[in-house]
């Protein structure tokens, strides 16, 4: 439904918000290969996460429902009617993951979607799965893809893309068919696959690469820097590794609290959030803040299910431009569009490169936020990997189109906080697919 959307005089207050997608999906998806229930506590109820449930379901997994938590209790064996068509609404993180757990299984399944998923692409999932072995059968690198599973060849691969879906997908293809896997990240992504497994599995063995002083062999009194591998990051999984299964407890989802930070951030009001994820794969944004000119501090740290997490208040200030690119561009990966908003808030102008990813997300990111932006009066360049936003005061409201995007429906929405004149969002539905509760959790501290 379009949405009418008004300016707000101040922001402020303490909230808190719905868990993690990104843990959810796992914890539903791992527990088709549980041998013990999967509690899941703070599961949040969006379309995505319905998706991975539902998918869950399926394969035979018993869910129980009480509040927010979840019950996932998996099949004594897997057994599925052959050709069974899973659904996988809008959900790259459902379909992508679910691919790599059925290539490696016994199971013959078709992996659907929705339009928007349907044109994303599959085929950084389907190649190297093909290399394990996988049979695989796909619309020219899209979905729909049948999948009949098989017993998977032991696998070493240096990932191409920095995708947390793709790790993952190879991960549960792995696990699934009991083989070995070698994963190389030359960047860092989103680990709580390796959380999740670490937390209430056996098998997995993690080496982060990290700088260290050596003695200097042209100079033993004087150390120098050194790198001992030329990637980031090797996960092995041993070919005996399992899932058993346990609780898992949700932080709140960092990605979806970077709307309600950003608010604060752009009116100079003070915003606290409670339960909040801070897993350092996901934090990228708080330091972002910190570079434009917030003030951000964390109480009541401590870490449940692997997951960090604690109290994060911000406090907005003058805010200005600061480039961004490469491992941060990664690092903000769902946080562009509403980085982007900041930008127009900035004092000077914002360039973010190496963004490609963004073109291939639930819309092409890139322009969806070029274009509403615009529309509301902000100079905006896209780069060939990138954008480059002229930040600036006078901004006026706008007609803004979410292209289907639940993340660019957010971002513009808090955006016509701060406009002159009101503004409208063509299709607020959307933003169920990851924060069903947005508008309502965005009353509750404006004035
Ligand atoms: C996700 C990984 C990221 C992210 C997505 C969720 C995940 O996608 O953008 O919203 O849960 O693994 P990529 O793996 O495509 O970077």
């Amino acid at each position: 439904m379009k949405r009418k959307l008004t300016s707000a005089k101040k922001v402020g207050g303490t909230l808190s918000v719905p868990g993690d997608k990104s843990i959810a999906h796992r914890a539903a998806l791992l527990s088709i290969l549980a041998s013990e229930p999967v509690v899941a506590v703070n599961y949040p109820d969006n379309l995505d996460c319905r998706a991975s449930l539902e998918a869950a379901r399926k394969f035979g997994v018993v869910i129980e429902r009480n509040r927010n938590t979840v019950t996932f209790t998996p099949p004594s064996q897997l057994e599925l009617p052959a050709d069974i068509i899973i659904d996988c609404g809008n959900s790259a993180t459902t379909a992508r993951l679910l691919a790599g757990l059925v290539a490696g299984s016994n199971l013959s399944v078709i992996l659907a979607g929705d339009e928007s998923l349907s044109t994303r692409p599959m085929k950084r999932i389907i190649d190297p799965l093909r290399e394990m072995g996988a049979e695989v059968f796909d619309q020219d690198g899209h979905l729909p893809l049948k999948i009949e599973g098989k017993k998977l060849l032991p696998f070493e691969y240096r990932l191409p893309v920095a995708s947390a879906q793709v790790k993952s997908s190879l991960i549960l293809a792995a696990l699934a068919s009991k083989c070995s896997l070698t994963l190389i990240e030359d960047i860092i992504t989103r680990d709580h696959t390796e959380i999740m497994l670490a937390h209430f599995g056996e098998g997995l063995s993690i080496r982060e690469i990290k700088p260290m002083m050596i003695p200097d062999p042209h100079d033993p009194r004087k150390k120098r820097m050194s790198v001992p591998e030329d990637f980031k990051k090797e996960i092995k999984l041993a070919s005996h590794s399992v899932v058993r299964g346990g609780t898992v407890d949700i932080p709140g989802d960092i990605s979806t609290a970077a709307f309600f930070m950003s608010a604060a951030a752009i009116s100079g009001g003070t915003l606290t959030i409670e339960n909040l994820g801070l897993n350092p794969t996901r934090t990228s944004v708080v330091e972002h803040l910190k570079n434009i000119g917030c003030r951000v501090e964390i109480r009541d740290k401590n870490i449940l299910s692997g997951e960090p997490r604690g109290t994060v208040t911000v406090t907005g200030g003058p805010l200005k431009a600061r480039k961004i690119s490469g491992d941060t561009t990664a690092g903000l990966i769902d946080e562009i569009p509403i980085v982007a908003i900041m930008a127009a808030f900035a004092e000077g102008t914002t360039i973010i490169r190496d963004a490609n990813e963004l073109k291939v997300k639930e819309c092409d990111r890139l322009e969806a936020t070029a274009a509403n932006l615009r529309k509301m009066g902000v100079k905006c360049g896209l780069l060939e990997d990138g954008l480059a936003i002229e930040g600036g005061e006078e901004r006026n409201g706008a007609d803004f189109e979410s292209f289907g995007d639940h993340r660019i429906a957010m971002a513009f929405s808090v955006a016509a906080l701060f406009l002159d004149g009101p503004s409208t969002i063509d299709d607020d539905s959307t933003v169920a697919v990851s924060c069903p509760e947005f508008y309502n959790l965005l009353e509750t501290f404006i004035q």
